[in-house]
């Protein structure tokens, strides 16, 4: 077998170091060895962005950018989302394995005995104007869960960390559809524990037709929810672990992620596709469009991935649902728009050649928008998809003894030394 290492010559000096590959990966800190003087701080790699840094090792979520391939602990993603229950995929994700019946009717139960808010949080929820961004609402709520679960702080303790995950779980959807509710004077609907998760959400959210949930949109909004599950060390995953690396509690953490989340280059992204389709307005407008595009005048929404070059797989998912749930709400006119538009772009030199394609943002909104949801609260369903791949990442640090505070370094490009002027003499 050839030698498992790197060899680095520094044409400064002509100093070699030989480092360990790993993983297909060196220690960034074995750059400090190469120095042009002694005393030198020796050298850094410098990776903004993060486009090419390994920050831990992890054994949830595997994706190949280049192939177009997700998987959740070794299962495709499709697989996935054509047999699975999101709170099945959350046990997935958060204990390994795929529950058995009877460990799936248990975490069922367990979820859905914890989807009571506390009067306090409730309190916090009517505190918001009515214009409030349900993203600015979240992040709230789940921050004002850090202070009524004091307990949470024993974040090396895994029963009570487990318990943590239980409460964001059961509570999140509860905690947004009070506070929808709210913003619109409505009166609060309760959780129904006897009601599955999404169907549940979708009964607090008033979304119910005549009367029953339907069960096309009640596994459309769990399947959805399954696509967002996950996606390795994305912004707001990454958010996460800096914060939970110094042993924050993990409702701070996740406020962290939640708000990294909020950002249209990220879960914005989902609400600013449907901003964007609605302000296209006509297939007949799509090539002026394209051309600002081009221009660099505004991004294509739902386009483009830092990891995908190719077709994201839940884009693909994603589209085909979008056909069963207008089958039962009634089409929506966004969506011709949307297909012209990917179809254009994707004959078009600029993506071609950039290797832009659709992301898992660029249809959804198309169906939340059919099912009811208004446009501001898709950065919000984005979250509650990605919760148990949030707490998943977060339980996965905790037990890692290779993981210490994130602290990244810088170049540092400022003044040297100056004197210190008094104010008098400053030009
Ligand atoms: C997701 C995203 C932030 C990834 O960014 P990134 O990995 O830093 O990619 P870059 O910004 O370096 O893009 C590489 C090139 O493609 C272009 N590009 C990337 N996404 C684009 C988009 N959506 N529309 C138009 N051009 C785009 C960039 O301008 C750049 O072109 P250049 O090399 O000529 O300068 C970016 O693709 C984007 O802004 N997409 C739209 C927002 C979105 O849908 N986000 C949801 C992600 S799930």
């Amino acid at each position: 077998m050839s030698k498992q290492t790197l060899t680095i010559t520094d044409n400064r000096t002509g100093n070699t170091i030989e480092l360990p590959i790993e993983h297909d990966t060196i220690p960034a800190i074995g750059l400090r060895q190469l120095k042009v003087q002694a005393d030198d701080f020796g050298m850094m790699a410098y990776d903004p962005g993060y486009t090419n840094t390994a920050s831990c090792k992890s054994r949830i979520t595997y994706v190949d950018g280049d192939k177009g391939i997700l998987r959740y602990r070794g299962y495709p993603i499709e697989q996935l989302a054509e047999k699975s229950t999101f709170l099945e995929v959350a046990h997935l994700l958060l204990f390994g394995e795929l529950p058995t019946a009877s460990k799936l009717t248990d975490w069922n139960a367990r979820i859905m005995a914890h989807t009571q808010i506390d009067k306090d949080l409730k309190g916090v929820l009517k505190t918001f104007r009515g214009d409030a961004h349900p993203m600015g609402i979240l992040i709230s709520a789940v921050a004002a869960m850090s202070t009524l679960y004091p307990e949470a702080k024993q974040v090396h303790d895994s029963e009570i960390r487990l318990q943590q995950v239980v409460r964001v779980l059961g509570q999140l959807p509860t905690a947004v559809a009070f506070a929808y509710q709210n913003l619109l004077g409505r009166p609060h609907t309760d959780p129904d524990g006897a009601l599955g998760y999404s169907e549940n959400f979708l009964h607090m959210m008033g979304l119910t037709g005549d009367g029953e949930v339907d069960p096309v949109l009640a596994r459309a909004m769990d399947v959805l929810f399954i696509l967002h599950a996950d996606h390795e060390q994305n912004c707001s995953t990454s958010a996460l672990r800096n914060i939970a690396s110094s042993d924050a509690d993990p409702y701070c953490a996740l406020a962290g992620a939640v708000a990294a989340l909020y950002g249209p280059l990220h879960g914005g992204a989902n609400e600013a596709v449907l901003r964007m389709l609605a302000e296209i307005g006509d297939t007949k407008k799509i090539p002026a469009f394209l051309e600002r595009v081009k221009n660099r005048e505004v991004r294509l929404m739902g386009f483009g991935h830092r990891v995908y070059k190719n077709y994201d797989p839940r884009a693909q998912i994603v589209k085909k649902i979008a056909y069963e749930v207008f089958d039962v709400t009634g089409s929506n006119p966004l969506i011709d728009i949307a297909v012209a538009l990917e179809q254009a772009a994707l004959e078009d030199d600029y993506f071609v050649s950039r290797r832009l394609y659709p992301n898992v943002d660029f249809y959804s909104g198309i169906i939340y928008q059919a099912m009811g949801f208004p446009v501001e609260i898709f950065p919000v369903l984005f979250a509650l998809g990605r919760a148990p791949g949030w707490l998943a990442q977060w339980m996965e640090l905790m037990d890692d003894a290779e993981q210490r505070i994130a602290r990244p370094r810088q170049i540092f490009l400022g003044e040297a030394e100056r004197a210190y002027l008094p104010i008098g003499e400053r030009g």
